[in-house]
This record gives C-alpha cells, sequence and structure tokens, in this order.
C-alpha cells in the first residue's frame, strides 16, 4: 500500500513520549548468561546494553507513563480520546486487549480500544491506520502506542536472539493540523517469509501445551542471516518508494528515524539512501530492538535532543516479523496549541 496523506487535509504527531523500564542489562552480564562477548555484540550489531522490565512490569504498565507523556504534551484530556491503538507482539494478555487495558487506566472512556499486530513494522502500520481515522473526520485524534516486552519472549538460552531484544515504548497523539504533518506513507508485508522470524506456540496451530513449553516453543525464533537481507533490502526500497510518492527528495530529509535492530543495518540503509550519519537517529546501542517500540522511543530521544524542530522533514521506515514494512513521512509541526 502507498498513498499520499495529505488529500483529506493535515494530520500531525501534536505530542510524544516514551519509557523504557528501569532496569540495564549490560552485554557483560548477558556473557555470564549464554556464550557470548562484549566485543561480538558490540561488532555484531552495535548494541551495548538493553533494558529489561521487572517481574511485576507488563507492556500496559511500561506503556501507561509514555501515553501520558504525549497526551500531556498535546494537551489532550484522556477523556475526550477518540482512538486508542497499541502496537505489540507481546500484549499483557491474548485478551482483553492492552488497548482496552491502557484506555482504562487513562480514563480514556470514550475511545475505541484496541491492538495491533504487524511485528516491528507495528507502530508505522498504526500511525497509517490512526491517520486514516483522523484525517476522514471519523476520529478528532488518536493515540498511537508501540511498545514490547520483548525480554519475555526472548529464548534466553539462544545467543543468537537474546542479544539482541530489549523492553521499551513510546507514544505519540496524532491531530488535525493546519499545514505540515504526515505526508505520505508506504506498507507491505511478506508472508512467505513468515517462518524467518515467529513465535510457533501460544497461538491456535501450537496451543501451550506441556510439550509446547518443554520444546522452547514459546519463545522468539529467528533466522538472523535472512532477516539480515530481507531489513537491508526493504528499509531502502520503502524509504525510496514513500519519498518519491509524496516528491520529496532525500536531500530534504532532515531527520531519519529507521528501526533500531542492528547498527549495521542501519548505516547499510543511511549510506544506500544517501542520508548522512548526524541526520540518522540511533539509540539501538542503549536499548536494542524493542520492536515496536523502537521507532517511537527513538523519536523520543530525536525530540529530547532538539532534533524535531517544526518544519523539519522526518522519514520512518520500520520492517519485522510478517514479514512487515513500511514508512511514513512527516513534516514535524508544533503541537498546534503553541507547544
Ligand atoms: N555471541 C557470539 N557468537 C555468536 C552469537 C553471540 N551472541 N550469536 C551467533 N554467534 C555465532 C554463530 O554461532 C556463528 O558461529 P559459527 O560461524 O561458528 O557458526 C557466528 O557467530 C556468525 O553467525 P552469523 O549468524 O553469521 O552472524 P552475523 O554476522 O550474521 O550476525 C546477527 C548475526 C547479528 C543476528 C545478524 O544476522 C542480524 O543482525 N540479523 C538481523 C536480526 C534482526 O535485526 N532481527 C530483527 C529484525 S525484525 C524485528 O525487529 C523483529
Amino acid at each position: 500500500m502507498i498513498g499520499n496523506a495529505t488529500a483529506n487535509g493535515r494530520v500531525s504527531i501534536t505530542g510524544i513520549g516514551s519509557h523504557a523500564p528501569e532496569g540495564v542489562m549490560t552485554n557483560a552480564e548477558l556473557a555470564l548468561i549464554v556464550d557470548t562477548s562484549d566485543e561480538w555484540i558490540v561488532e555484531r550489531t552495535g548494541i551495548r546494553e538493553r533494558r529489561v522490565a521487572a517481574p511485576e512490569e507488563a507492556l500496559s504498565d511500561l506503556a501507561l507513563p509514555a501515553a501520558k507523556a504525549a497526551l500531556e504534551q498535546a494537551e489532550l484530556d484522556p477523556t475526550t480520546l477518540d482512538m486508542l491503538v497499541v502496537a505489540t507482539v507481546t500484549p499483557d494478555m491474548a485478551f482483553p486487549s492492552t488497548g482496552a487495558i491502557l484506555a482504562d487506566q487513562l480514563g480514556a472512556a470514550d475511545a475505541a480500544a484496541y491492538d495491533l499486530s504487524a511485528g516491528c513494522t507495528g507502530f508505522v502500520y498504526a500511525l497509517a491506520q490512526a491517520h486514516g481515522m483522523v484525517s476522514s473526520g471519523l476520529a478528532d485524534n488518536a493515540l498511537v502506542v508501540g511498545g514490547d516486552v520483548l525480554s519475555r519472549i526472548v529464548d534466553w538460552e539462544d545467543r543468537s536472539t537474546c542479544v539482541l531484544f530489549g523492553d521499551g515504548t513510546g507514544a505519540v497523539v496524532l491531530e488535525r493540523v493546519s499545514e505540515g504533518g504526515f505526508l505520505g506513507f508506504e506498507l507491505g508485508a511478506d508472508g512467505s517469509g513468515g517462518s524467518q522470524l515467529y513465535m510457533p506456540a501460544g497461538g491456535s496451530r501450537m496451543p501451550a501445551t506441556a510439550e509446547s513449553v518443554a520444546g522452547r516453543q514459546h519463545y522468539a525464533k529467528m533466522n538472523g542471516r535472512e532477516v539480515f537481507k530481507f531489513a537491508t533490502r526493504v528499509l531502502v526500497e520503502s524509504a525510496r518508494k514513500v519519498l518519491d510518492e509524496c516528491d520529496v527528495p532525500v536531500e530534504d530529509v532532515d531527520v531519519y528515524v529507521p528501526h533500531q535492530a542492528n547498527v549495521r543495518i542501519i548505516d547499510h540503509a543511511r549510506r544506500k539512501l544517501g542520508i548522512p550519519e548526524e541526520r540518522t537517529v540511533v539509540n539501538v546501542d542503549r536499548f536494542g530492538n524493542t520492536s515496536s517500540g523502537s521507532i517511537p522511543l527513538a523519536l523520543g530521544d530525536a525530540k529530547t535532543d532538539g532534533r524535531l524542530a517544526p518544519g523539519e522533514m522526518v522519514l520512518m521506515t520500520g520492517m519485522g516479523a510478517g514479514l512487515t514494512w513500511g514508512s511514513a513521512l512527516i513534516e514535524w509541526t508544533a503541537n498546534g496549541k503553541g507547544g
């Protein structure tokens, strides 16, 4: 799917918040659990540490502070929220949705609330969906949350995956604005690659049994080399497609926010696209890959660093399980209320 996002008026991000759990796990600590080293992890991935949720923390606990911060920045009373979507592969539980749980915690009694599953691309998919609802007039505003607690589905005995992932969340508010805002989206999926990155058990195909637990089927499985090849290809292709659709030359991209999976993947994509290092947001060294939390956490960092000034052209591209990918192009705006 590809489309220009301005046909029905302008919609923008008017508030942003992010949150990661307190617990930090360094590469040295990981090396005490599996046969790995700080040197190997840094050289192959650029990751130095990741955040890990406390045993009592579930996704909604991590998402709540991010959601509150985004609403506060947008100066939006939660009781006036029309829509809340949580992009994740690690909801609090299969049902009810974490969206509904979060809406209740926020006091957003009038909001349609649900979860969306599109792997690490979930946040970009959710942005596009919320944009459609707000620009069509079906909703006046939307809260989009991206977050995951991957530490709960990572196999801590598998060194080829457990070193890559971490926990974190981010949230944004979308509202109509008079200028700027989202310019376009490009989204795609290739289900034939589903087995490259998946969690076999826990659904209707393989419900939880003593055998599925003993066989470690409730953990994420990944073919790292294949996902690496896929990621380097789609990050570039998807970004180029959305830039072409919106008639924006790559030189005009001020802030590039790619999915934070691996520094080598990010470097490859930005070089191929021709985006300088200083315009690329990288925080994978501190958070690892937080799946749906990755792009909003990076956006939150960029906002804190003062890199997201009104008028800046921001390009986000995600990719992940599905296999899925997606890009969003936005001209950053103030919150519309002077913020
Ligand atoms: N520590 C030490 N050695 C390791 C580790 C580790 N943590 N993990 C694997 N190795 C070993 C392997 O066993 C292999 O050893 P061998 O040659 O004796 O067989 C060797 O290191 C090389 O393994 P490769 O898989 O070839 O290593 P590569 O350079 O490809 O890096 C990596 C592996 C980092 C996983 C890479 O393939 C990658 O980044 N893939 C993409 C992963 C990703 O981003 N997934 C998520 C994207 S989508 C989403 O976000 C959900």
